[in-house]
């Protein structure tokens, strides 16, 4: 393992060091955001948002038809609609929670796409009220009810359908989503995507648009995209022909990996696109149909990189020739990823970032009674001391939307920052708030 990756994270564009030695986000001192919004605090960059937004847009111009969906599970507050609405892209949404936010932040419903493989009925029937411009379907159970809602509320709405290609890319088992062995949508081999289409042709009700496909998340490799866009063209251009189907989008689901680590080089947005909108255009030229709507749904690539997460050291622990241990106000519950995936973020001293790294490697731990609540195991940092900051990057995506309450550990708040501003998109869960939903039934009361 490469444990000096992390405490040389490179700094540059709105992650810089002052003089002192202190981190910058985009000019607000590291210090100064904890004394103002509290710790631990997750920041997020406004102008590296922006920017990954822009290139996305940018970079799916020079093809025909296309729209960009940003994947509300990385991350998604009602202010980050805002945000999204005014770079001009779309929004994925997979839960009722999802949809309540982005409804609250009046994104507009016909620029909503609904993604999921338990949706319920009661998240279905509000989907279809709202008017979301796109549902993909999942399962076979999911035609029925939608057929049936679509008759109730006498409403039609327009489908893509899920497919699974067959793909699996390199990354986490856990977050590989295209491969035959997985939970989503309809598997290419053995017919049941081809079935699928048969039954939505067969409801009037039922606008079957476009094939949607998601092969995994943090893919580095463009290799993976490229064998699961020929797959799907080839099906598009199949059920075209065959069935006379609809079809005018490809929805291939977002994916692109950031750098996490050193040794990491995720493609840049434009050479994924450039690769994916190529694949596409030569497909559909080999299959004689006209270029479909090429759709992509990023999440991470948007947002990961412009979080950084600030904690206060509590306590420190040395335990010689084991391993130094450094106690942080927060841990698995707002950041489960190295829990979870094992994934290491980069890590730095945020008040002393220019000081010469300890001997040994510092391991920093969370606050919950629970020895696997760790952050990141064998960094090399300085010798830390209660009351340091530790900043913790690429924490954007998949980490506050994967908070949780455990241990009654309230959630941080969460920042926007940009040059001369700094406002709360999520201000700190209190105490009060993490006992909202609690009942004390009326027998339990009184004491026997
Ligand atoms: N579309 C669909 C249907 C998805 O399932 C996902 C992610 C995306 C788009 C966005 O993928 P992205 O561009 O963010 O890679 N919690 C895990 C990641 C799970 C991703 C699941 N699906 C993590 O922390 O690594």
């Amino acid at each position: 393992m490469d444990s000096t990756t992390e405490s040389n994270y490179p700094l540059g564009g709105e992650i810089q060091l002052d003089e002192q030695g202190e981190l910058l986000l985009s000019g607000h001192s590291a210090s100064g955001l904890i004394a103002r919004f509290g710790s631990p605090l997750v920041v997020l960059l406004e102008e590296v948002i922006r920017r990954n937004c822009r290139e996305y847009r940018r970079h799916l111009e020079s093809y025909p038809r296309s729209r960009v969906y940003y994947a509300g599970k990385a991350f998604l507050t009602t202010g980050f609609c805002r945000l999204l609405e005014q770079e001009g892209l779309g929004l994925d949404v997979v839960s009722a929670g999802e949809l309540h936010t982005a409804l609250c932040a009046k994104f507009p419903p016909a620029d909503i796409l609904l993604h999921g493989n338990a949706k319920g009925e009661g998240e279905l029937k509000r989907a279809i009220e709202a008017g979301v411009g796109r549902i993909a379907i999942d399962n076979f159970a999911e035609i029925e009810v939608l057929e049936r809602l679509t008759s109730e509320l006498d409403k039609t709405i327009k489908v893509l359908l899920r497919l699974a290609p067959g793909v699996r890319p390199e990354t986490h088992e856990y977050v590989q989503t295209g491969q035959v062995d997985s939970k989503f949508g309809f598997n290419m081999a053995g017919g049941a995507a081809e079935e699928a289409v048969r039954r939505v042709l067969a409801v009037p009700a039922l606008e079957l648009v476009g094939l949607h496909c998601h092969i995994g998340s943090q893919i580095l490799d463009l290799a993976p995209f490229e064998v699961a866009a020929k797959a799907m063209m080839e099906f598009y251009a199949r059920m075209k022909n065959t069935l006379g189907a609809p079809l005018d989008e490809l929805n291939l689901g977002g994916g692109l990996g950031i750098r996490y680590q050193a040794g990491d080089n995720p493609p840049s947005i434009a050479e994924h696109l450039e690769r994916l909108c190529r694949t596409v255009l030569d497909a559909a030229r080999e299959q004689k149909v006209e270029p479909p709507v090429l759709i992509d749904e990023p999440g991470r690539s948007i947002v990961g990189e412009a979080g950084v997460t600030l904690y206060t050291v509590q306590g420190v622990k040395r335990i010689p020739g084991v391993r130094n241990y450094a106690s942080v106000d927060g841990g698995m519950t707002d950041n489960p990823r190295y829990a979870l995936y094992q994934a290491r973020h980069p890590v730095l001293l945020a008040n002393r970032a220019g000081e010469q790294a300890d001997d040994e490697p510092w391991s920093i731990s969370g606050k919950c009674c629970e020895t696997g609540d760790m952050l990141i195991h064998d960094a090399m940092l300085p010798a830390l001391q209660p009351g340091d900051l530790i900043a913790m990057f690429c924490t954007g995506a998949y980490t506050y939307s994967m908070a949780s309450n455990y241990n009654r550990v309230p959630r941080p708040a969460v920042v926007l920052v940009g040059p001369g501003r700094a406002s709360l998109l999520a201000r700190r869960e209190t105490p009060e708030d993490v006992a909202r939903l609690d009942q004390i039934p009326d027998w339990l009361e009184h004491l026997p």
